[in-house]
């Protein structure tokens, strides 16, 4: 009954709750899950993950950024993501290539189509059955971080974050089978209820 559910948005968004929600949901029925996120999820990526969320006085170019975050998702989709799909788990993943997309084409201003190649060279053409996007804008989002020491990409001006925003919205309506937009500024509980309405869906269409 593999099934691989990528979370996605801008920031303080929930998607980070909501994917660990769904995933305990999974537990609890004893299906069988994992739980990983981006950048991130293996020992190399946590450590280029690092580097592009915190490196000071580099100027990681957005080429550069680019490959990063994919050499930390060819790492994962290998070590991870494919094994566990290949047992049978349902797979969930805090962020996947379309935040690429989202933050390094739309946001950074990479052409498109290389950003599409590259997605496609490192995760081998693995697509999630179902993405979720937690959409609300740029402006409520980044109020809801705690305050604290920003990141990289939390440092970015408005414009950045109003232009990742609009890039997901583009490429969920592009794709709308793929993706589940929801209103973000829905309370925990009831956007938790909107994303198990849809996986209990395909889990009883997959005959699980
Ligand atoms: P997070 O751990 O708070 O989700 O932070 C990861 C940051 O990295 C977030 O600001 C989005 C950014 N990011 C990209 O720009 N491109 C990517 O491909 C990924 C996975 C994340």
């Amino acid at each position: 009954m593999a099934l691989f559910i990528t979370f996605e948005g801008g920031e303080g968004t929930g998607k980070s709750l909501q994917a660990g929600a769904l995933y305990r949901k999974l537990s609890q029925l004893a299906i069988s899950a994992l739980l990983t996120h981006e950048p991130g999820g293996t020992p190399f990526g946590q450590k280029i993950g690092r580097w592009l969320k915190w490196a000071q006085d580099i100027d990681i170019s957005p080429l550069t950024e680019l490959l990063l975050f994919n050499a930390s998702r060819s790492q994962l989709v290998t070590e991870v993501i494919q094994p566990s799909l290949k047992n049978g788990k349902i797979v969930t993943c805090d962020r996947y290539a379309d935040s690429t997309t989202a933050y390094q084409s739309y946001g950074r201003g990479l052409d498109l189509e290389m950003v599409r190649a590259i997605n496609n060279a490192a995760t081998q053409g693995l697509k999630s059955d179902l993405t979720v996007l937690l959409d609300m804008t740029a402006e409520n989002g980044l109020a809801r971080k705690s305050p604290g020491k920003q990141d990289r990409f939390e440092q970015e001006n408005i414009a950045f974050h109003q232009r990742v925003r609009e890039g997901y919205l583009k490429i969920a309506a592009s794709d709308p089978e793929r993706w589940l937009v929801i209103d973000a500024a829905q309370s925990k509980e009831r956007i938790a209820q909107i994303i198990w309405q849809r996986v209990s869906q395909l889990l009883s269409s997959q005959g699980g």
